[in-house]
């Protein structure tokens, strides 16, 4: 069989399917027995079919943990079409793709570069590994508010003020569709001796079309994490790990996602990983380029309709923001004299349009290869409406003037710049096992986090977890809260008081 008769079939689905029918009489997990005891609604849900085939470990369906067998298979044609030397099928989404990354690429009390827009998950990944993030500031379009990409010259500073890093840990692109320079930075972190680690959660598909950026794996990264459940066709969860042989093992990563990974993964999951590879080899091609081609009409007739705005690739080229997935429409509505949340309230509530994300300025709608000139369409008209149903305003205000996100459409004005990263105290790992109390925000100054705090816009923690509060930051918080910027991860998001680290005794002083 030709390699390319191989990637037409799905080896998993297939012996799922097979075991299905076999009419074995199943004195095994799961407890439903393959759909004879399952609720109607559940059977309505996943159908008979499916629950068939929502097996486990039996014969001729091999094991996740030490794959032989058809989960080999799949995971070889998975690396093959992406280009990588070794695939890893996830069921925690890229969530725990990026843990075992980390926990593989990294030994207890390495240093690690980390951008400091890095997703949650990373700080968890941080936690598990013991590691010791060293950070490095991403380039921000203040006028629209976005945190981008890494440049090149800070990834060789830091290199150079870091020899002692391990890896760095890249985020591209990111959820804005906005890629770094992967290839120059593989060869500069590569020449450091480290290792380049990639969350390319947003970039499943970027291997089948050459007007997307180019992938990691094809730039010289060492592992990849991808959601490909969220541009491509597997079900939520589903995510892939990529691996290049020569500066971390195959046998370490394998030990880390077993580490990591449930004893009793739900094939459904793993088949969807099999059947959106398949999708892939059998049509990618064409299937991106039909995306790509929407996106890039819409994005044009975006910006041809007065108070709406969506950036391209005329931002691009620069420093930490090198080359955009056109898939990620990013529509600016303060020309509308509206916050992201105000318009995409409108949306959803008067043109049944759900957007992935928004923020002060933008709201993010996401092409993928599902859509069609229908749906592109239908988002134009609603966009269209939008504009015309409110009177354009004048630009909008640019610098560090931003308005506020607050979903009840409350604006205010926050002219407060992004402290300097504050000094490191103690680790992640050893802040998270640490007990915490509650400490007024006027009183903080000097004492640890224990939360990693970060306003939007532009999404860049002003404090993480194990740093030391500095009168600055409290300032700025204090000026965020007062804005009413959206914040995530404070347990109390009045921001009234914020958790530290207890002293020995577990008091707050
Ligand atoms: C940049 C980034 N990395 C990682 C993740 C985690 O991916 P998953 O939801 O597949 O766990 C996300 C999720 O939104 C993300 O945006």
């Amino acid at each position: 069989m030709t390699a390319d008769e191989r990637q037409r079939r799905a080896p998993l689905a297939a012996a799922m399917r097979a075991y299905g029918e076999a009419g074995v009489l199943a004195f095994h997990t799961p407890g439903h027995k393959q759909g004879a005891g399952t609720h109607a609604l559940l059977r309505e849900l996943v159908t008979e079919a499916g629950l068939r085939e929502e097996v486990s470990l039996m014969e001729g369906l091999d094991d996740l943990h030490e794959p032989t067998g058809c989960i080999e298979e799949a995971q070889e044609l998975a690396a093959a079409l992406y280009g990588a030397d070794a695939a890893f099928f996830a069921v925690n989404g890229t969530t725990g793709a990026i843990h075992a990354m980390l926990a593989a690429a990294l030994s207890p009390g390495d240093a690690v570069l980390v951008p400091r827009n890095v997703h949650r998950s990373v700080f968890g990944g941080l936690v598990l590994a013991d590691a010791r993030p060293v950070y490095i500031e991403p380039i921000v379009d203040e006028e629209i508010g976005l945190a981008h990409g890494l440049s090149t010259e800070a990834v060789r500073e830091a290199c150079r003020l870091h020899p002692e890093a391990k890896a760095l840990l890249l985020v591209s692109p990111t959820y804005y569709g906005v890629a770094s320079d992967v290839r120059a930075i593989a060869e500069i972190v590569h020449e450091a001796g480290m290792a380049l680690l990639v969350d390319e959660a947003h970039g499943a598909h970027l291997a089948f079309s050459d007007d997307l950026p180019e992938s990691a794996i094809a730039a010289g990264a060492d592992l990849v994490a991808q959601s490909t459940h969220k541009l491509l066709g597997a079900m939520t969860q589903a995510s892939l790990l990529l691996l290049r042989e020569g500066r971390i093992e195959k046998e370490r990563v394998q030990r880390a996602m077993s580490l990591l990974t449930t004893t009793s993964p739900n094939y459904l999951l793993l088949a969807s990983l099999d059947i959106a590879r398949l999708q892939m080899a059998e049509a990618g091609a064409a299937h991106l380029a039909r995306a790509v081609g929407l996106a890039q009409k819409l994005r044009r007739e975006v910006n041809a309709t007065p108070g709406l705005f969506s950036f391209g690739e005329e931002r691009m080229g620069g420093a930490g923001a090198f080359a955009l997935d056109p898939l990620k429409l990013t529509v600016t509505v303060t020309g509308l004299g509206l916050t992201g949340a105000e318009a995409a309230h409108i949306l959803r509530h008067e043109h049944k349009i759900e957007a992935e994300l928004f923020d002060a300025q933008n709201v993010l709608f996401l092409l993928t290869y599902a859509d069609t000139e229908e749906s592109a369409g239908r988002l134009l008209a609603a966009l269209r409406s939008l504009a015309q149903s409110r009177p354009a305003q004048a630009a909008p205000p640019a610098a560090a003037a931003v308005a506020s996100a607050a979903p009840d459409g409350r604006k205010a004005q926050a002219a407060v710049r992004l402290p300097a990263a504050p000094p490191v105290a103690i680790p992640p790992r050893e802040a998270f096992y640490r007990s915490s109390v509650p400490c007024r925000l006027r009183e903080a100054a000097g004492r640890i986090a224990q939360e990693t705090i970060a306003f939007y816009p532009p999404g860049i923690p002003v404090i993480c977890t194990g740093e030391v509060f500095t009168a600055e930051v409290c300032r700025y918080i204090e000026a965020m809260a007062a804005a009413g910027l959206k914040v995530t991860g404070a347990a109390d998001a009045s921001l009234r008081t914020l958790r530290v680290i207890a002293d020995e005794a577990g008091n707050e002083k």
